[in-house]
């Protein structure tokens, strides 16, 4: 997507063929920097303090860490140190775990000289793999948005879509999961008008999606978590469409903390919930996620304090609750099947259900 008219993706390899380009999401929506990744411990710390995230991109950058630790020692021991030590950065994304078994999959048959070379290849493929998907579930995402706005009174009207967290460009290679529809309606001429959920603790929705909704010209507001419900008791919500960082193969969702309670409001209100995934989120051995996907928990102080920019510029972190105050960081929650309407795969969309994920991929039918 375009950053003041220069197509970016969110991560890139450099012309020396053994580096890659990353924008650091931690700095954003105040400061647009590059920041060069060369090593298998760069990009794993890239991935755990989260100047890369959301779950293709997590995934995209673990693999390219495995390119990076073949510079190093292309030995099995450096392999299997690398995936481990990778695969400890973030525990919910299932992307992370899909990435490193294709790459280290890939490798280890190979002799050690080969396999910087093939690890490169793999990941350039990875990410190309990733665009292209994400593009196809923005098509098929749109399908749902030209429908909703065909039964509106005047064509003027526009699709009230709520959002949460971020599941855009900077989440994945490019395009995004959950706005690749959102971008594609509003590239089609459909009206639109999106509600993001400011997301604490890190506000990626505030930070992350408004940035890329008004770079990309989408208009939209900025609410406080607690206000969709509001909204949608209101007939303000047309549809909602989030992310995941992992979806069991039961249907059952799960993404970023609150996107639960989104899903229960609009239960109660008749609003379509869909959510929007790569194949790669999909996880084949978890059959219950509410009971069995690992749940993140970061440190208290990202509850307890609240970052963004002070008047002379610069960027601050400020205590919002009192000295000493013990606090809970979970970072994401499971959205059980019965609540989703819908997932939009880059295969098409079908029911959150086993029998639903199954007919888009049959080759996992034992
Ligand atoms: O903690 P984050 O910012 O990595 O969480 C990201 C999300 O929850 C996204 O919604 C999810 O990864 C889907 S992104 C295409």
């Amino acid at each position: 997507m375009n950053v003041n008219g220069k197509a970016y993706r969110s991560i890139w390899l450099n012309p020396d063929g053994c580096s890659v380009s990353i924008i650091d999401q931690t700095l954003l929506p105040h400061r647009f920097e590059i920041r060069v990744l060369n090593t298998v411990a760069e990009a794993a710390e890239a991935i755990s303090t989260m100047r890369v995230r959301g779950a293709p991109l997590i995934g995209a950058t673990a693999a390219y860490g495995i390119a990076m630790a073949m510079k190093e020692d292309s030995s099995d021991d450096a392999l299997d140190i690398a995936a481990n030590a990778l695969l400890a950065t973030r525990p919910t994304a299932v992307n992370l775990r899909w990435a490193l078994t294709r790459v280290v999959g890939e490798l280890l048959p190979l002799p050690g000289s080969a396999r910087q070379a093939v690890a490169f290849e793999l990941c350039r493929r990875i990410c190309d793999e990733d665009v292209e998907i994400n593009f196809r579930i923005g098509n098929h995402g749109l399908g749902l948005i030209r429908s909703l706005w065909e039964q509106k009174q005047h064509p003027g009207d526009p699709v009230y879509i709520l959002t949460h967290c971020n599941a855009g460009w900077l989440a994945t290679v490019d395009w995004g999961t959950a706005l690749a529809p959102v971008y594609q309606a509003h590239d089609a001429g459909i009206p639109v008008h999106v509600w993001v959920d400011e997301t604490r603790p890190r506000n990626q929705g505030a930070a992350l999606t408004c940035w890329e909704l008004s770079a990309h010209g989408v208009s939209h507001d900025l609410i406080v978590d607690n206000a969709g419900g509001h909204l949608m008791q209101h007939g303000k919500v047309d549809l909602c469409i989030t992310g995941t960082d992992r979806t069991a193969f039961n249907g059952d969702v799960c993404n970023k903390v609150g996107t639960y309670l989104k899903a229960l409001a609009a239960a109660d209100n008749s609003v379509p919930f869909y959510v929007a995934l790569p194949g790669p989120t999909i996880d084949w051995e978890m059959a219950d996620g509410v009971a069995g996907i690992p749940i993140e928990e970061r440190d208290a102080a990202e509850v307890t304090t609240v970052s963004g920019r002070l008047e002379n510029g610069e960027i601050a972190s400020v205590q919002i609750a009192p000295d000493g105050v013990s606090a809970r960081n979970l970072a994401f929650d499971v959205t059980p099947a019965r609540l989703v309407t819908g997932l939009v795969t880059e295969r098409g969309v079908c029911n959150a259900s086993e029998q639903g994920l199954k007919s888009l991929y049959p080759e996992q039918e034992q």
